[in-house]
């Protein structure tokens, strides 16, 4: 299938399963990435862009004082954000928009955050790279996603797995975003990784200079 049909695809697949993704993600979010979204969201500050922000869990999570833009491709999973976002009472500008091809001018965020969107967003390489080109000289790139686990068996068990996940929902697991961020030439400035090295989060800088 070329590549523009597939992605429809995928687009469609989230848009079909925007309605149970709250109460499937909130079984992960307790039990394997406890603290990751307060983690990276309590880092942003000021003007800040949440890529694939689908249904908008992190919303609850930032500072107050942030002005937030969101971008997702799906209809429907931005459509739950915007719900989610007028209980909250929080002010959020959500785009529909696509995480390769980001519609903004560059340089013009203080920090970028995506949270467990670059295992699903089909080219990881170009996201990140898109992601770095609208920070600001100095901005914070904020990532949390599930990556290659650090045990050979654990890595065989997510081959597998990815063997149905990739061609059905375009799921990866075993992506290592950290590697496209630090060959753009970003200081990592805080990382940690758990769960059998399965969850990743990173806050790394943008050089001052470029
Ligand atoms: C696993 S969900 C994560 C959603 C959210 N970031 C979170 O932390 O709960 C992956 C999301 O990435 C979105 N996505 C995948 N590819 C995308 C793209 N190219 N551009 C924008 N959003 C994309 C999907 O629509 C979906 O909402």
């Amino acid at each position: 299938m070329p590549q523009a049909g597939r992605e429809e695809r995928l687009r469609r697949y989230w848009d079909k399963h925007a309605g149970s993704y709250d109460k499937q993600m909130g079984f992960y979010d307790r039990h394997l990435f406890a603290g990751s979204r307060d983690w990276v969201c309590s880092k942003a500050r000021g003007q800040v862009l949440e890529v694939a922000i689908g249904t908008g869990r992190n919303l609850v999570h930032y500072p107050d004082e942030v002005r937030l833009t969101g971008v997702e491709w799906s209809a429907a999973m931005l459509d739950i954000a915007r719900h989610r976002a007028g209980q909250l009472g929080r002010e959020v500008d959500l785009r529909q928009g696509d995480a390769q091809a980001l519609e903004f001018p560059g340089a013009c965020f203080d920090a970028v955050v995506c949270t467990f969107s670059l295992c699903a967003i089909p080219d990881d390489r170009k996201a990140v790279a898109e992601m770095a080109r609208v920070l600001r000289p100095g901005g914070l790139l904020l990532l949390a996603d599930h990556v290659e686990a650090s045990p050979w068996w654990a890595r065989a068990a997510q081959a597998l797995i990815e063997v149905v996940s990739v061609p059905v929902g375009g799921e990866h697991f075993r992506r290592r975003p950290i590697r496209h961020v630090q060959a753009l030439g970003f200081t990592v400035e805080e990382q940690d990784r758990f769960k059998l090295g399965i969850v990743e989060q990173l806050a790394a800088r943008k050089p001052a200079t470029t």
